[in-house]
């Protein structure tokens, strides 16, 4: 693999050079090299971005487990693939080799092919972080069946939208779920869910907190029993480079999450390639990423990235914050991890807990340090490089999305030196443009513009599942032939690229990508709401938080607003989960409008920052009088 590992600027040059000079051939290379295919492709690339089509190593047959596992047995079959760190710190670590995987992964597969599981078929996989996760991820794609991970903290609603937008028949979940010292009982929300899921006949249970739970006759099983029985070989099935991989969920300027399409073999190589080279993995390293399979980084950088470079990758089942503020630093010397791959709302919150939690520890593994989901502030970048990294630690601010499927920006360790709150430059392949308002690319450096791409990559989604006119509208009509990112971004004198947030209606609570009408429509649910807007405001640990204006029906009484926010709040954790949930709401008289009607969410941020004093001209709302008496209300 000679090819695929970057070792200094000059490297990096060269072949970011080739790689737009001459993708096809980059890319035709990197993937001969680096993979085993089953039939290599007739072409490297098809796209058009205005229908849009996007289509690599088309012709090819490939199955990504095979990639993953199978290829790697002769050399690596004791080496540990996946090392699980269980919540509680007194239960014991498994570790699980290679060989180990492969089997467990075939048994996976035949049970679920036992089930009338085929290929193409969409498998909903509800689960908390254990190694069933990973290994159900993998069973589905080693018979073709495309999974769906729904992060194991959705509501029932939330998980029931999901099943149902890609009609999945079969779903996979477990007794609980650990977390900290409590216990939640995913089975009861999946009972709840599946009132509304008639199609799924089957429900698939891994045993995890031995909580009690009721088996729905015909249609509930346990695992265990299963797993036992059946076969250690299940032939790998032949996949297409552009069969679907998976499907992740993630919000819109709609109540309907985008379910994500992500594609089997250009999937695969960008995560692969994205791995090896931005955490600089080295054979022996032990490397962990603290998210959760539910998102596109557990997907990436827990599961396949690595996986697909034979590396051991640890998948902690709990928090950061048991038993004490000090469990990350704790698991780092247990493991000697070498690259650690976290949140900024994570080192946030660990930052402001005593230091004694970091220095009861040894950290001096610890190589590379990684940063995702959200702008990384300077001085959570400072902390994490002073007391983390011991300064001497590069730091990936890395930016991606889950419809990138891999890293997009991003310093490289010893490669291209990192910089507080940048993401620096394009990886490998990449070609970021920045666009004016009126559509035109920006040239110069030192600017700030929305953030497009304008040349396709080999992990971009395909489509969003049933809609791809969404897909279309969301993406590529906001700029001719271009892929919008939906985030704005600064671009300095070295042409470095600094993310500046969302130019959208979504907000980032803690990393979790949140749409604002799915909030709003839980929120209009209630019998006293006539209408809500929400905007994020700064947030010192979360990045945003949730502010909700709202606008009631009828005037109530004081006494009572309380009240009414708890159920406000309780109906929010329903529909969607309590992450989503508002730290502030505000009953206002009315919500201020454009003559066409829509909300100016612009006017409600400010106010909601306390920057009143720079509205902008405010005269050609619908209702301007509506501005001041919400300025009056919340302004004290
Ligand atoms: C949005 C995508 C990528 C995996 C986790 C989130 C924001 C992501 C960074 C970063 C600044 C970032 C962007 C992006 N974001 N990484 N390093 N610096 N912002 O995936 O849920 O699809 O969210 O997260 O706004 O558009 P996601």
């Amino acid at each position: 693999m000679s090819d695929y590992h970057i070792k200094n600027l000059e490297d990096y040059s060269k072949n970011y050079k080739s790689s737009v000079n001459n993708p096809e051939k980059f890319w035709a290379e990197i993937a001969k090299n680096n993979f085993v295919w089953k039939r290599e492709w007739n072409s490297v690339l098809n796209w058009d971005f205005n229908k849009p089509e996007i289509k690599w190593f088309e012709g090819a047959i490939l199955n990504i487990t095979e990639n993953c596992i199978d290829r790697h047995l002769d050399k690596h079959a004791n080496k540990t693939a996946i090392v699980f760190e269980p919540n509680d710190e007194n239960e014991k670590e498994k570790k699980i080799s290679y060989k180990e995987l492969y089997i467990r992964v075939n048994k996976m597969s035949n049970v679920l092919k036992s089930k009338g599981v085929k290929k193409g078929d969409r498998v909903c996989i509800y689960l908390p972080m254990i190694p069933e996760l990973a290994i159900s991820v993998l069973a589905c794609a080693r018979i073709g069946a495309i999974h769906s991970v729904v992060f194991a903290g959705f509501s029932s609603t939330a998980l029931a939208t999901r099943i149902i937008d890609c009609d999945c028949r079969l779903v996979i979940t477990s007794d609980g779920s650990f977390r900290g010292n409590k216990i939640l009982d995913l089975k009861a929300i999946v009972d709840k869910a599946l009132d509304n899921c008639p199609q799924v006949s089957k429900v698939l249970l891994v045993n995890r907190t031995k909580n009690k739970i009721s088996l729905k006759k015909d249609r509930d099983e346990l695992l265990a029993p299963l797993l036992q029985e059946a076969k250690e070989e299940c032939v790998a099935e032949p996949m297409q480079s552009e069969d679907p991989l998976f499907i992740l969920y993630t919000s819109g300027s709609t109540g309907k999450p985008k379910g994500m399409v992500h594609s089997t073999a250009g999937y695969m190589v960008g995560a692969a390639y994205t791995f090896k080279n931005i955490f600089q993995y080295g054979d022996e390293d032990i490397y962990w990423c603290t998210a959760d399979i539910g998102w596109v980084t557990g997907h990436s950088y827990i599961v396949y990235g690595p996986l697909l470079n034979a590396a051991t990758t640890v998948m902690f089942e709990g928090v950061p914050s048991y038993p004490d503020f000090g469990r990350f630093w704790k698991i780092v010397e247990k493991y000697r991890v070498n690259q650690f791959y976290t949140a900024p709302t994570a080192i946030r919150a660990l930052a402001k807990e005593s230091l004694d939690f970091v220095n009861k520890y040894n950290l001096s593994s610890l190589k590379v340090l990684g940063s995702v989901g959200e702008p990384i502030n300077e001085e959570a970048w400072n902390w994490y490089n002073n007391h983390i990294g011991k300064n001497k630690c590069p730091i990936v601010d890395t930016w991606w999305q889950t419809e990138t499927g891999s890293i997009m920006i991003s310093s490289i360790p010893n490669v291209i030196k990192g910089k507080a709150t940048f993401a620096t430059l394009p990886f490998i392949g990449i070609q970021p443009v920045l666009m004016d308002n009126n559509g035109k690319e920006i040239l110069e450096n030192s600017v700030e513009g929305r953030l497009c791409v304008k040349f396709p990559w080999p992990s971009i989604a395909r489509t969003i599942w049933g809609d791809h006119q969404r897909y279309k509208d969301t993406y590529f009509s906001t700029f001719e032939n271009h892929y919008f990112t939906g985030d704005g971004s600064y671009r300095d004198d070295q042409g470095y690229y600094r993310i500046t947030g969302r130019v959208d209606d979504v907000i980032i609570v803690s990393g979790h990508n949140l749409g604002t009408a799915p909030i709003e429509d839980a929120i209009n649910e209630h019998n006293e709401v006539a209408e809500s807007a929400i905007v994020g405001v700064p947030h010192e640990v979360k990045g945003n938080s949730l502010f909700g204006y709202i606008n009631l029906k009828s005037k109530i009484d004081p006494t009572k607003q309380n009240q009414l926010r708890n159920e406000i709040n309780g109906l929010i954790s329903n529909q969607i989960g309590p992450i989503a949930k508002l730290d502030q709401i505000e009953f206002v008289p009315g919500l201020p409008k454009t003559r066409s009607g829509k909300i100016m969410r612009r006017i409600l941020r400010k106010i909601a920052h306390n920057e009143v004093d720079n509205l902008g001209d405010v005269s050609t709302l619908l209702n301007p009088e509506i501005v001041n008496q919400i300025i009056n209300q919340i302004i004290k």
